[in-house]
């Protein structure tokens, strides 16, 4: 927790907290107050469904619900956000599943393994399967409701050094989210793995804290890091995936009318910004290959083969962290050949 400002706030959200328990009373005088705060920038698939869902909420509650987003981590940033939403002092998040590690739920983390996933449909058949919903069971008795899962897209490697085979990224170091599967899939590169918050990537890059990261073309973009790597390489190694979270005592708080009329927001959220992330990376590609700042490189099917057998290892060694049962779950909802 950093500066006093965020002190404060946090100790007036103590006094808030207590009156989670009690039941929501929507006031004649006003409407009801939901924080939405996430690190990403507004154009992008997130930052759309997130106003999208503002939109809704509001129309769908006919004005008893207000929604104030926050987004590029203008109220709460990462490692600050999970806090925030147990004290109540944020209402909604919608996290990178990456960032669940620290909170206890490690099995979150099967997202992160390396060319887990082929295709958004692969992805599909596990957010929407039963491994989406154990998941999100699992996050009841951190007092958290999971409301959906949202779509970025597949990550690509970048540096300032041509990455066209894994031994290229040999000595970097390499900017991750907080997870332990990210870390190791670092190492089996032979790099330096730097846990960061997102809204620091951008500076650590530009000042050569880290050599380079991972990222969807639409995180890339948005956040100018293509303005501070010169390579980029399509390696489609990961997904960057999002579990929309709220309070649960909260939600379960509300009054029914409201709680209903928000479930049916975030429902057409999620089929909108679902249908628009592909779209919104595919576009944020071109924008980065139009700068002329970044060369972006494809690999040939040799070299793909090559990261692929590299990162492939990281399954088997964070077998004890995730677990076996929920990785045979998942290669068995996307029929996983090795
Ligand atoms: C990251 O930290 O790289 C991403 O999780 C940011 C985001 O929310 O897309």
């Amino acid at each position: 927790m950093t500066d006093p400002s965020r002190r404060a706030m946090l100790r007036t959200a103590t006094a808030v907290a207590a009156t989670i328990a009690a039941p929501l009373v929507v006031r004649a005088q006003g409407p009801m107050v939901i924080k939405f705060s996430h690190v990403v920038a507004s154009d992008t698939p997130k930052g759309k469904g997130a106003d999208y869902f503002k939109k809704l909420a509001e129309e769908k509650t006919a004005g008893k619900v207000k929604v104030e987003i926050y987004p590029n981590s203008t109220l709460f940033k990462d490692g600050e956000e999970m806090e925030a939403l147990s004290l109540g002092s944020v209402q909604l998040l919608a996290p990178s599943v990456a960032k669940f590690g620290p909170l206890g739920v490690r099995e979150f983390e099967v997202f992160d393994l390396p060319y887990i996933f082929d295709s958004f449909t692969e992805l599909h058949r596990v957010t929407d399967g039963e491994s989406g919903k154990t998941l999100f069971a699992k996050l009841e008795s951190k007092g958290i409701t999971g409301l959906a899962f949202w779509d970025n897209g597949f990550k690509q490697f970048s540096a300032n050094k041509p990455l066209h085979e894994p031994t290229d990224c040999r000595g970097l170091k390499m900017r991750i989210q907080s997870s332990k599967v990210l870390d190791a899939q670092i190492r089996a590169l032979g790099a330096i793995p730097q846990v960061m918050a997102f809204s620091e990537v951008y500076q650590a890059l530009q000042t050569g804290v880290v050599d380079g990261t991972e990222n969807p073309p639409s995180n890339m973009f948005t956040q100018k890091m293509h303005e501070v790597q010169k390579h980029m390489i399509m390696s489609d190694h990961g997904v960057i995936e999002y579990a929309v979270i709220t309070n649960k005592k909260f939600w379960s708080g509300l009054p029914a009318d409201i709680r209903t009329a928000l479930e049916t927001a975030m429902k057409e959220a999620t089929r909108y910004a679902n249908s628009i992330a592909k779209l919104e990376n595919d576009q944020a590609l071109e924008k980065i290959k139009a700068s002329g700042r970044t060369t972006v490189y494809v690999p040939t099917a040799q070299e793909k083969a090559n990261w692929r057998k590299t990162l492939l290892k990281v399954h088997k060694e964070m077998e004890g962290r995730i677990g076996r049962d929920t990785i045979q779950a998942v290669y068995k909802e996307v029929n996983f050949k090795a």
